[in-house]
């Protein structure tokens, strides 16, 4: 008897038929729009293994439903949508999808940096609305990233792919991380910083640390306000780790220059929220990992974990 598994959005072809292969597949037939709550609540109670998404939240309520589940296999490398601890009490195992989006997921980091800093967007809508009548000195002038100190929250996979990149134009990287990561030090010339020094120090702040309850509200009024006039912050982690209340007044008001974020506190971000009335921010769709090769291969190791767990075996990527 094959085990059953609920998917909860259409993946790709290659995906489904494998899944298909070798489990009683149910899905949620929709690419688009994620599933309701009470069909997921109602499917989660068939099966021994849930293939979710970022956009499902996983809460207890929904564990104590699930009789039989043995796995929950997120296709995302953050699992902040999942009790882990209701997961782990229930002895139901969750993994998750790092390694194959940091690269991608770092060449988003910084795309959203250079944008932000050079101001790209809003000179693209300045041109189309017609506003560009002569070219002036100081017009649509931004923030210089070569030689600039970036300062990066999270020192994990991507932050070092970041770093990476921030070397290559010759920036002077700061970094803030629980643990110091003297490999990625020795190797890349960064400087391991207190948060408080990192946001004095900073004329860009990256924010690439997991949504814990550690970090959530990590940068709020106090932390704006320790920052440069001149400073961009950009967030490509999770909504939540900036007060976006804090960050609101701090571009309003001038306290920082400016921010790019992908990620926002409730997804999708409503079109009345106040930091999209700024034009010093720059906002993206919650896209950081989102190239075609890279999610396929999230989806693959999903589903390799998924697989894994319902063979009995150890999954390569299980959440502790
Ligand atoms: C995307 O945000 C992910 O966590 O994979
Ligand atoms: C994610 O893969 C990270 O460790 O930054």
């Amino acid at each position: 008897m094959k085990p059953k598994v609920y998917l909860t959005r259409k993946l790709p072809n290659e995906i489904v038929n494998s899944l298909r292969k070798n489990c009683e597949l149910r899905m949620w037939e929709s690419e688009e729009e994620p599933v309701p709550h009470d069909v997921l609540e109602q499917e989660i109670q068939e099966v021994d293994g849930l293939f979710c998404m970022l956009t499902e939240e996983i809460d207890r309520s929904l564990l104590e439903k699930a009789s039989k589940l043995k796995v929950v296999a997120n296709m995302a490398v953050g699992y902040n949508n999942i009790d882990i601890k209701a997961a782990k009490e229930k002895g139901v195992v969750v993994t998750n999808t790092p390694g194959v989006l940091t690269e991608t997921t770092a060449d988003l980091t910084f795309a959203l940096l250079m944008a932000t800093a050079r101001r790209i967007p809003e000179a693209s809508t300045y041109l189309r609305e017609g506003k560009w009548e002569a070219w002036t000195p100081m017009q649509l002038t931004g923030q210089d990233i070569h030689g600039a100190t970036l300062g990066i929250i999270g020192m994990g996979r991507i932050g070092e792919s970041v770093a990476k990149r921030a070397k290559g134009f010759n920036m002077n990287v700061l970094y803030h991380n629980r643990r110091r990561n003297q490999e990625a030090e020795n190797k890349m010339d960064l400087q391991f910083a207190e948060l408080e020094h990192l946001l004095k120090e900073s004329d860009f702040v990256c924010v690439l640390t997991p949504l814990t309850a550690e970090t959530e509200n990590l940068i709020g009024v106090k932390e704006l306000r320790m920052m440069k006039e001149t400073a961009i912050l950009i967030n490509t982690a999770r909504g939540g780790i900036v007060n976006e209340e804090a960050l609101y007044h701090a571009l309003k008001d001038g306290d920082i220059w400016a921010a790019g974020l992908d990620v926002f506190v409730e997804e999708p971000v409503s079109l009345n929220h106040p930091l999209l009335s700024l034009s010093n921010v720059v906002t993206l769709p919650h896209i950081g990992s989102a190239s075609r090769k890279t999610r396929l291969k999230m989806a693959e190791v999903a589903m390799m974990n998924l697989l894994k767990v319902l063979n009995g075996e150890k999954p390569p990527h299980q959440v502790e």
